[in-house]
C-alpha cells in the first residue's frame, strides 16, 4: 500500500493477528489515513494493547463491533460512514474468528451457531453493510483495475476450510463446525467476487499459516509478526487477477 493513503477496517483487532495487523499497518510503510480497529469490548482488559497503540497513532480509531451481531455491524457502519464520507472505505479485513474444536459426534447446536455466526454470517453482514462505503471508495479512486488501495474485502480464512485437504488433516484436527464455517466463508467470497466484479471491488481469502496466537496455540509453526508481514505483502500485491483467490500468507494458491 504505497502512494495514496488508504482507509482500512479490521475486525477482531484487539488481540492475535488483528492486533498485529493494526501494529504493522500504522508502524510500517503502509500509508494509512484512517484505520478502524474494531473489537467487542474497547474499554475492557483485552483491549489494553490496542488502546495503547491508538494513543500513539491518532489515525487508529477504535470502534465497538460484535462481528456476529447485525445490529452492532449496522451501528459500526454508520460510525465509519460519518468519518470517511465520500472518500469511502478502501479495505475491509474480516479477521474476527471463533474456533470450536468439536468432532461430528460431540458438536452442539450452540457451538455450531456461534461458529457460523462469527465466521460466516459476520463477514456476510459486514460485506452487505459496508458496501456503500466500498462503492464510495471506488468512486473516489483514480486507480484503474482492482486493488486493496482502491476497494477490497479480504477475509481471513483457514486451510481447514479446504475440502481437498480434509483427508490429510481431519484426524489430527477435526474442528468440524470451524471447517464448515470457513468453507462457507470461501464460497461467500467467491460469490461476492462474482456479484460485485462490475463494481470493481476485489474479494480475496487469506490463510495466515498455523500461527502462535490464542487460537493457534503454542505449537503453531510461525509467530503473528511473520504471518502478518506475509499477509500484508500479499494484500498489497492483489489485482483483479486474484479476485476470488484462496491464498496463504506467502501468496501460494490453496486448493478448494
Ligand atoms: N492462529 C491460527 O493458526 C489461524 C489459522 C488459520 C486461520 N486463522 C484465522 O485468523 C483469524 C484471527 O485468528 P487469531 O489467531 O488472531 O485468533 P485469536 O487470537 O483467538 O483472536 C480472535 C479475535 O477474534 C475476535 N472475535 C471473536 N469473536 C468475535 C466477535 N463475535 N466479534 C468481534 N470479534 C470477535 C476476538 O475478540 P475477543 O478478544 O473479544 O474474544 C479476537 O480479537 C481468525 O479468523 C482465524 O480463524 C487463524
Amino acid at each position: 500500500m504505497a502512494a495514496q493513503p488508504v482507509t482500512v477496517l479490521i475486525t477482531g483487532a484487539n488481540r492475535g493477528l488483528g492486533l498485529e495487523m493494526v501494529k504493522q499497518m500504522v508502524e510500517g510503510k503502509c500509508l494509512v489515513k484512517k484505520l478502524f480497529a474494531c473489537c467487542r469490548d474497547p474499554n475492557g482488559p483485552k483491549a489494553e494493547a490496542l488502546q495503547a497503540l491508538a494513543k500513539k497513532h491518532p489515525n487508529v480509531h477504535i470502534i465497538r463491533l460484535d462481528a456476529a451481531d447485525l445490529g452492532s455491524i449496522k451501528q459500526c457502519s454508520q460510525q465509519v460512514g460519518a468519518q470517511v464520507g465520500t472518500g469511502g472505505l478502501n479495505l475491509l479485513i474480516n479477521n474476527a474468528g471463533y474456533l470450536d474444536k468439536s468432532t461430528l459426534q460431540n458438536t452442539t447446536t450452540e457451538g455450531m451457531q456461534t461458529t457460523l455466526n462469527t465466521n460466516l454470517m459476520g463477514p456476510m453482514y459486514m460485506t452487505q453493510e459496508f458496501l456503500p462505503h466500498l462503492r464510495a471508495a471506488v468512486k473516489a479512486s483514480k486507480i484503474p483495475g482492482m486493488s486493496t488501495r482502491k476497494a477490497a474485502v479480504v477475509s481471513i480464512t483457514s486451510f481447514l476450510g479446504s475440502m481437498q485437504l480434509v483427508k490429510d488433516s481431519y484426524s489430527f484436527f477435526p474442528a468440524i463446525s470451524y471447517r464448515i464455517s470457513k468453507a462457507g466463508l470461501n464460497m461467500l467470497t467467491v460469490c461476492a467476487a462474482e456479484e460485485l466484479k462490475k463494481d470493481e471491488i476485489l474479494f480475496s481469502l487469506l490463510h495466515p499459516g498455523w500461527v502462535r496466537t490464542d487460537m493457534g496455540g503454542e505449537e503453531g509453526e510461525i509467530d503473528a509478526p511473520e504471518s502478518v508481514t506475509g499477509m500484508l505483502s500479499v494484500m498489497e500485491s492483489l489485482t483483479e487477477k486474484q479476485n476470488a483467490a484462496f491464498l496463504d500468507y506467502k501468496g501460494k494458491t490453496l486448493p478448494w
